[in-house]
Order: C-alpha cells, then sequence, then structure tokens
C-alpha cells in the first residue's frame, strides 16, 4: 500500500494506473462504516484508492475541526488489511494553498436539512470533493448513505459539472442497538453512548407507521418528536420527512421519502435518516 502526501505525486501515481480506479473519501478516524465503502469498492475497481483528510473548509467556526479524531496508524493499518492500494492523505496548506479563492456551491438542495443548521458546511464538502476528483480522477467514488444529504449534494454536484465519476451510495453500518456508526461517537459519554440509540429507535418508529399504511408526513414527524422526547439526554435538532430526491418537506409522502433527524447528545451532534420507500 503506498501512502501519499502531496497533491503533485498524486497526480504522478494516478498517471501509472491501468484500469478502474475507486475513490473512498474520508476525514478518517475510521469505522465499520468506512470499511464497508473501501470492501465494495475492491470488489468492483481495479485500483482503490482511500483518501484521508479532514477537511477545514467544511467545519464552522465553534464546530470541532481542532478536536476531530486523527488516529492515522490505526487507518493506515485497517486500510493495509483490506487491499487498498494508495492513501492519499494531504496537508491542510497543500489543499488550501496560498490565496486560495475558489469554492464549489451547489445552491437549492443545500438549503435544507443539515445545510440549513450548518451555514458553509455544504460549500466546503462540495468544493473538497471536486478537488479530490479532479486530483484521483477515479471512475467511481462511493459514499455512505449515513449522510444522505451529502450524498444527494455530490450526485447533483457530479451531474451538473459533468464530471466523469460514478458516483456509488452504499447503506449505512449500524451498531447492534442501531446506532448509526461514526467517527463523533467517540465523543459520547457511556451514558449518553446509551442514550444516542434514540435517534435509530425514532426512525425505526417512522418506518413502522410507514408501513402501516400512513402517509401523513406531519403525523409521522410527530412519532419521531414523541419518541425523541422520551430521552432526557437528546435535544432535537430537527426532524424531517421529505422528497428523497429533492429533499422538500412533504405533506403526504406519496413518492421516495427520506426520514432524517440531527439530535444533540450533550454536546455531540449526530445524525441519521431511513429511506420510507418500498
Ligand atoms: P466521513 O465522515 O469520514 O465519512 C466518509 C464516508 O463514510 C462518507 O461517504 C460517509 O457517508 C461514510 N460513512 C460514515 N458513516 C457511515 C456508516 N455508518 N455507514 C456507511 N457509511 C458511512 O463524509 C465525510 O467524511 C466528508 O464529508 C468527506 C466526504 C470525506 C468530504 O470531506
Amino acid at each position: 500500500m503506498r501512502v501519499i502526501t502531496s497533491v503533485a505525486e498524486m497526480r504522478r501515481a494516478r498517471r501509472e494506473m491501468a484500469g478502474s480506479v475507486g475513490l473512498v473519501p474520508t476525514m478518517g478516524a475510521l469505522h465499520e462504516g468506512h470499511l464497508s465503502l473501501v470492501r465494495h469498492a475492491r470488489a468492483h475497481d481495479d485500483t482503490v484508492v482511500a483518501s484521508i483528510f479532514v477537511n477545514p473548509t467544511q467545519f464552522s467556526p465553534g464546530e470541532d475541526y481542532a478536536r476531530y479524531p486523527r488516529d492515522p496508524d490505526r487507518d493506515l493499518a485497517l486500510l493495509r488489511d483490506l487491499g487498498t492500494d494508495l492513501v492519499f492523505m494531504p496537508p491542510a496548506e497543500d489543499v488550501y494553498s496560498d490565496g486560495f479563492d475558489t469554492y464549489v456551491q451547489v445552491e437549492k438542495l443545500t438549503r435544507r436539512l443539515e445545510g440549513a443548521h450548518r451555514p458553509g458546511h455544504f460549500r466546503g464538502v462540495a468544493t473538497v470533493v471536486t478537488k479530490l476528483f479532479n486530483v484521483v480522477q477515479p471512475h467511481r467514488a462511493y459514499f455512505g448513505q449515513k449522510d444522505a444529504q451529502q450524498l444527494a449534494v455530490i450526485r447533483r454536484l457530479a451531474r451538473d459539472l459533468d464530471l466523469p465519476v460514478e458516483v456509488v451510495g452504499l447503506p449505512t453500518v449500524r451498531e447492534p442497538d442501531g446506532l448509526a456508526m461514526s467517527s463523533r461517537n467517540m465523543y459520547l459519554s457511556p451514558k449518553e453512548r446509551q442514550a444516542a440509540a434514540v435517534l435509530y429507535r425514532s426512525l425505526e418508529a417512522a418506518q413502522e407507521l410507514w408501513r402501516s399504511g400512513v402517509r401523513d408526513a406531519a403525523r409521522i414527524r410527530g412519532r419521531m418528536n414523541e419518541v425523541l422526547a422520551d430521552e432526557p439526554l437528546a435535544r432535537i435538532d430537527y426532524v424531517s420527512v421529505a422528497d428523497a430526491d429533492t429533499l422538500e418537506e412533504l405533506e403526504t409522502v406519496d413518492r421516495p421519502a427520506l426520514a432524517s433527524l440531527a439530535v444533540r447528545i450533550g454536546k455531540t451532534r449526530l445524525i441519521d435518516n431511513v429511506t420510507l420507500t418500498t
């Protein structure tokens, strides 16, 4: 496994690759969710590239950029075990060189949900993902459904800017109690970790209502809120039942929908979602 720490060297390495190239972009602190993407890439592409880059432009001031978990040695060992060919881990100064002044902005799709609560977040994501696509030039890039709005934003971006990459979305990997795996779960105390299972219980309740034939979105959101209200450590940022493509809130669930939520448990902000489709 080759480890590359500069944009220039990554470009040179890319020129020597034959066959299909699969890219798994990450911010490191890898868990089974990330590893499932790498395994999928390994099964589908000739060369597997993973990137590890904690991207400063997608964190707002006051968010957790400085304390975001970093453990490159452990990450590299995990990636090596899965047969990753190349890991790209550039320093921030190389990605955002002096005078950096160009950003990629996906418009309507980023005004809702996470975008509404984290101003500038998706501008940072769209910019760094575009740069990774330009430098690595993958045939396929793999992302998790865990970050459903991010996946939608990247699909939109690739389509709108004619980026020659197939964006592949893969299912959310969960802990046994349903909590979606996330690097941020490390922030939770044992008590908070237990409380965090309420996110998935709320989403399950939404799915259950939907399966029983309920199509009134307000009623489904109401039930999600009720389940969350039962957990004293949970503070709700938002609860949503939205069109799965446009992410516009629905009145009636008469098309594929996404039930999603953002909840604070102590100081940790967690997000999760399920689709409401047959
Ligand atoms: P990060 O949070 O490290 O996630 C990297 C990839 O892993 C994303 O595609 C995310 O959706 C996926 N992922 C995270 N948890 C998952 C889980 N439980 N199951 C399945 N997939 C999961 O998302 C980012 O980094 C960044 O925004 C990035 C795209 C790298 C741009 O900086």
